[in-house]
């Protein structure tokens, strides 16, 4: 299968011999009432990635499609030059959609869109993504771990109710300093790939906390490079008082202003997560979203603690064209 490379930075003049890229941003970036419909269409995870990429590329991912303008599956992934470690998955991240089935399968087979030697993750809601991976895993003998999520997406965020902070409690952007505090809770967390990752995050993606009278985090919320709510947190001691609410209607009201969806991924089991944000006007949609970690060996990462938590080996911007 011919594999194209599609370059989102308007700047740069073409995505394979004789396409215009600014046509691309045009057709992928739909405006106003369209904007719902083609994010379901291209599914959030995948959008919110080519949106990313579009807007100054902070997590350096790039665009695989098997044919364009009509394709049939998206890929996106990180520059080749972005991993710098090949056990490191959370910088190491895929996401896919696709319009038929076989083509999405025969994408991921294909070892010059996937890189099978590096560990990595992948998102996807439809069917068949999971089964392609697993198989591929199984036969070249490689671990994977399998969390299936329920998607949740809020249908209209400007009429999300706003809470305004308890008297002593005020609301800000995550800072750099409390990434150690992020990596230490998250239950991804605990390791120098984690840290790394929760520190591109804090750094260029939209984020929200509730700083207690000290200045330290209560509760929390990040976003990913594919631009959904992750690591939303509420410290214990601290539960059960909706702080989590006025976290996520802050970062809630950033996203939409930006124009990104409000979507996030909760595992089904976590009830008061689930709860908390039915009650903040989420709806669940149908299916089961998977992220799959697949990984070579078993490498361990350093302890976080190894790791000086101002790092950030992400580049900021910049583009590679490639045709495959
Ligand atoms: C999920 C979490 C962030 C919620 O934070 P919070 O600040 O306590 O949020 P809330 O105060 O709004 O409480 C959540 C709601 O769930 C309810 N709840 C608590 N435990 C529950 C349970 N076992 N089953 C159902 N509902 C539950 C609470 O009563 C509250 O309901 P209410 O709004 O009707 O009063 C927090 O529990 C947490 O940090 N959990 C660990 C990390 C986690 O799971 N993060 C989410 C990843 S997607």
């Amino acid at each position: 299968m011919g594999l194209l490379y599609i370059c989102m930075n308007p700047m740069c003049a073409s995505v394979s011999p004789g396409y215009q890229v600014r046509e691309a941003n045009r057709e992928r970036e739909p405006a106003g009432c369209e904007k719902q419909q083609k994010c379901e269409e291209m599914q959030q995870r995948v959008y919110g990635a080519v949106m990313h990429v579009n807007r100054g590329n902070p997590a350096g991912q790039e665009v695989l499609v098997d044919s364009w303008p009509e394709f049939k599956t998206v890929l996106t992934r990180p520059r080749r030059e972005v991993v710098q470690d090949p056990s490191d998955y959370f910088t190491n991240l895929y996401t896919t959609f696709y319009r038929d089935e076989d083509t999405c399968q025969a994408l991921l087979e294909n070892s010059r869109a996937v890189d099978w030697g590096q560990a990595f993750q992948i998102l996807g809601l439809q069917d068949g993504v999971y089964e392609t991976i697993r198989d591929i895993a199984r036969a070249r003998g490689l671990e994977m771990e399998t969390y299936p999520y329920r998607l949740l997406l809020h249908p209209d965020p400007p009429a999300m109710p706003q809470y305004r902070p308890d008297k002593g409690l005020r609301l800000a952007p995550v800072s750099p300093a409390h990434a150690t505090l992020l990596n230490d809770t998250w239950k991804f967390g605990g390791n120098t790939w984690s840290l790394r990752y929760l520190c591109l995050l804090i750094r260029h993606f939209p984020s929200a906390c509730l700083l207690g009278p000290e200045g330290t985090p209560i509760s929390w919320c990040l976003t990913d490079p594919v631009a959904a709510l992750t690591h939303g947190y509420t410290l214990p001691e601290h539960r059960g008082q909706h702080y989590l609410r006025s976290v996520v209607g802050m970062l809630a009201a950033q996203l939409h202003a930006r124009g990104f969806p409000v979507y996030t991924g909760v595992l089904p089991h976590n009830e008061p997560s689930l709860h908390s944000l039915q009650r903040l006007g989420f709806r669940i949609l149908p299916g089961v979203f998977y992220r799959l970690i697949v990984r070579p060996g078993f490498t361990q990462s350093r302890p976080a603690s190894a790791l000086d938590s101002g790092q950030d080996p992400a580049p900021s911007s910049g583009e590679r064209r490639r045709t495959q």
